[in-house]
């Protein structure tokens, strides 16, 4: 059953009970500061890292589940009736209940007991802040005497240690109150210049910073004493968990509304003013304390102090998302792959450039920062919204690249350094600079990202330029090659599990860190195949900058990787997917389990090979035959039953869940463009929409996660809950199904030279119109397929003359330009 709907208008999710089968969140934030938020108003924010400066706290796996939030409890004072109006955390029977997520805010409404409640929550464009827009409104005939408690609690910074360091945490938090406004300021006495300030635009009738006093030790968030009590205890947190809640009485006559500005900001001061008054001999006496430096929590405050203030923020915030999303507008019969195109992917695909894989409801934000090869994958997502922000996250990405052309694997978004602790050798992590820095040329045709001066390994002193990290990323799988000439694996390729070289017997060890023992013969087909897509790129990125030579030796290299994957890469029906340390093949006939794998079938004929003599085709076909579900493409077929030492994490997931035969979103892209390749769009079609949310809208009890999100994994048909979604949000499967509906089926692909128009489609698909802002003008496209073909271009008018070819030039001209593209069957007239 469905939970909701898609208001294509407001480009909102409404979500129309709250007791959704997972919690159904979105995301607030544009820049540096965050909140992961709930249709119930669950969740938690930070500042800029998840897990070094988070501000509120959140109970990962807790019972119930999404604990913690920012809360607002409603106290009849008549009745004596209290109640949470975002349902959660008393699970309140309401009157009426909707959840509204938007781009970059959400908001619920509700209503009881005649008193509508309406909370709009957000990040405002560039402040370090959240702002939650409390609306109460009298829909009674009679006056009401309404007491509202506003409650957060606040994390000590250090999230992981928040969790874990008990002995300290319970003795170091300090707040101050000041009017309206609870400062959070533990270990600002010490190390720290920063604190948070959860304030209230209006005076409040009570206080109360100690969470003990303001729940009751043995009570949940679902029964404060205080709020049923009707009155706040002003407790000063002094160790122990500071909180901050707000007693507010609002009276409201008959049809009255009154709203209220939370703001829950991040604050920082400068070294030397970080005291508004030194601290005195004795300490706990309030005013010896330390008084900290209040300007900048005013200034903040001081911008959101009225509702109007609010409301103009959020229009800016509507006004940035309506601008970012005018860049690529999908219009289409079929309105769920419109809305998914032209919307909720691309939202999606900000939320991983600005999260990467760190904060999700299954990414706690303490664990993984910026990936290698997630960052460099989502910027093929969000290139053509943010280009001069994808330029900048390049440059922080190849600083992290070592002198060999190897990566760190992962880096910390605050420090923009290597993450030693998820150690390297990922030998797939190379390949996807060249992804990522083709696709920015290719979108901006800013090729001076070429010469700029990146460090290797965080160090100055080895700085180079871009094209020398693009060529050590090109010669790491060459240099670093098998018995077969097929790359050799290292740690793992995209598939972090399956570690070849690992042989791990102890459990719970780290399939990442722990000791790779390389034999120097385990070779991934994968690897090779990325290499024959992104190869190319380099070789016309060295060619456009005059280095023909260069060019010419890394063709040579891509046409010997080829043949190397024609003579050893190949199993008869499909593409093998690797050989293991001990030169067996894995994802062969040969196999007993894991014959055969997507990955390598749908990135090699991606790439190309196998379409002049067939193996293309029947690889796809095979892919379709032994892999496809209902639910998309899993990953492997038969599941590996049991663990295998020579393989690793793979065969440790129980079947059907993750790389061991889930349907692992990510990789059916790859399929969806390889089919295109094939010129089978109502094939593509298919692959593109079983994985796609919002035809599974009406099924989410089963799907359980959004409707309007990829998922990362969804459960194979090995799995009992074949079907079921895990891991939304936080997935390469973001980027690479827009670039596999934008650029592939739709076919609108930027080029070194222009914007291919090459569409693929279902031959019932009458035709669609694409928008697409590129190098400075906008393309209003229009392709009409009223032949019923699946590919082939017949012709195409730009402003009314024909166009030679089918890539439309670069005007630049800031002006729009109309492009009449008619398709016919590639295949009955070629
Ligand atoms: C997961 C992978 C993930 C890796 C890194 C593994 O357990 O299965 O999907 O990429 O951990 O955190
Ligand atoms: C999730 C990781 O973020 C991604 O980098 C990897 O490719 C997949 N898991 C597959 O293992």
């Amino acid at each position: 059953m469905q939970y909701g709907f898609f208001d294509d208008d407001s480009r909102e999710y409404v979500i129309t009970r709250p007791d959704t089968p997972y919690p159904w969140i979105n995301y607030l934030g544009s820049d540096d500061f965050f909140g992961l938020f709930s249709n119930t108003s669950g969740g938690y924010c930070f500042y800029r890292d998840a897990r070094m400066l988070r501000l509120t706290r959140y109970r990962y796996n807790n019972v119930p589940t999404d604990a913690g939030g920012r809360y607002f409890y409603l106290r009849d004072s008549a009745s004596g009736d209290v109640w949470t109006p975002s349902w959660s955390p008393m699970k309140s029977k309401l009157d009426r209940y909707e959840c509204r997520h938007g781009m970059g805010y959400s908001r619920i409404s509700s209503a009881k007991n005649g008193l509508a409640f309406s909370q709009v929550s957000f990040v405002p464009l560039r402040d370090t802040c959240e702002i939650h827009k409390i609306t109460l409104t009298n829909e009674s005939g009679a006056e009401k005497n309404i007491d509202m408690f506003s409650f957060i609690e606040f994390c000590l910074w250090n999230a992981q240690d928040d969790m874990t360091n008990f002995q300290r945490n319970f003795s170091i938090g300090e707040v101050e109150i000041e009017g309206s406004r609870i400062y959070h300021k533990t270990e600002y006495r010490e190390r720290r210049n920063h604190y948070a300030v959860w304030a209230v635009n209006v005076p409040t009738a009570g206080f109360d910073t100690d969470r003990e006093t303001f729940l009751g030790l043995y009570n949940g968030f679902d029964h404060p004493d205080v709020v049923f009590a009707g009155e706040s205890k002003n407790s000063v947190a002094s160790g122990w968990a500071p909180i901050g809640s707000h007693h507010i009485k609002a009276k409201l006559a008959a049809g009255e509304s009154k709203s209220f500005v939370f703001v829950l900001g991040y604050c920082e001061n400068p070294e030397d003013k970080k005291w508004q008054s030194a601290k005195g001999a004795n300490y706990f006496a309030s005013a010896n304390s330390g008084v900290i430096n209040k300007a900048p929590a005013d200034a903040l405050l001081e911008k959101y102090g009225t509702p109007e203030a609010a409301d103009k923020a959020l229009s800016a915030l509507n006004e940035y998302w309506k601008n970012l999303l005018s860049k690529f507008t999908v219009d289409a019969e079929d309105k769920r792959m419109a809305r998914m195109a032209g919307v909720w992917n691309q939202y999606q695909c900000m939320v991983t450039f600005n999260m990467s894989r760190s904060a999700s409801y299954f990414e706690s934000g303490i664990g993984r920062g910026m990936g290698f090869r997630d960052s460099n994958q989502d910027l093929l997502g969000f290139v053509h919204l943010v280009p001069e922000r994808a330029r900048a996250r390049i440059l922080d990405i190849a600083a992290t690249q070592f002198p060999d052309g190897s990566a760190y694997h992962q880096y910390q978004p605050l420090t923009k350094r290597g993450n030693n602790e998820i150690g390297s050798g990922f030998n797939d992590d190379p390949l996807w600079l060249i992804c990522g820095v083709s696709s920015y040329i290719k979108e901006t045709g800013d090729y001076s990202i070429l010469d700029e001066k990146v460090p290797f390994d965080n160090n100055d002193a080895l700085a180079d330029t871009l094209f020398a990290h693009l060529k050590k990323s090109f010669y790491y799988p060459v240099l670093n090659a098998g018995p077969h000439g097929l790359p050799l694996i290292g740690r793992a390729d995209w598939n972090d599990c399956l570690n070849l070289n690992c042989f791990s017997k102890t459990p719970g060890e780290s399939f990442q860190t722990t000791a790779n023992f390389e034999s120097g013969v385990a070779e991934s087909v994968l690897i090779a195949a990325i290499f024959a897509f992104v190869g190319p790129d380099f070789v016309e990125i060295c060619k456009r900058t005059n280095r023909v030579d260069e060019a010419e030796k890394a063709a040579k290299e891509i046409e010997k990787m080829i043949k190397a994957v024609d003579a050893h890469g190949w199993d008869g029906e499909w593409f093998l997917r690797a050989y293991d340390a001990h030169g067996k093949k894995i994802g062969s006939k040969e196999c007993e389990d894991g014959k055969i794998y997507i990955e390598s079938n749908g990135f090699s004929v991606m790439a190309g090979i196998g379409l002049e003599d067939g193996r293309a085709e029947k690889a796809l076909d095979s892919v379709k035959e032994h892999l496809d579900t209902p639910y998309g493409i899993v990953l492997l077929q038969p599941a590996y039953k049991d663990y295998h030492i020579e393989l690793g994490e793979v065969s440790s997931y129980p079947p059907g869940y993750k790389e061991n035969a889930g349907i692992f979103c990510h990789n059916n892209p790859w399929v969806t463009i390889a089919e295109t390749r094939l010129g089978r769009g109502s094939r593509a079609f298919e692959t593109y929409a079983k994985i796609c949310p919002a035809y599974r809208e009406d099924d989410s009890d089963l799907r359980r996660m959004e409707p309007y999100v990829y998922a990362q994994m969804v459960a194979g048909k090995d799995a009992i809950r074949h079907g079921e979604a895990k891991n939304s949000w936080l997935t390469g499967t973001a980027a690479w199904t827009f670039v596999s509906i934008s650029q592939y089926i739709l076919g609108v692909r930027p080029v070194f030279d222009g914007l291919l128009i090459d569409p693929c489609i279902p031959s019932n698909m009458k035709g669609f119109t694409v928008t697409r802002h590129f190098r400075g003008a906008d393309y209003h496209i229009t392709v009409d397929n009223s032949a019923g073909a699946e590919k082939g271009v017949k012709s195409i008018t730009v402003d009314g003359n024909t166009l030679e070819g089918t890539i439309l030039p670069v005007f630049g001209d800031g002006k729009v330009h109309k492009v009449v593209v008619e398709m016919h069957n590639e295949k009955k007239h070629s």
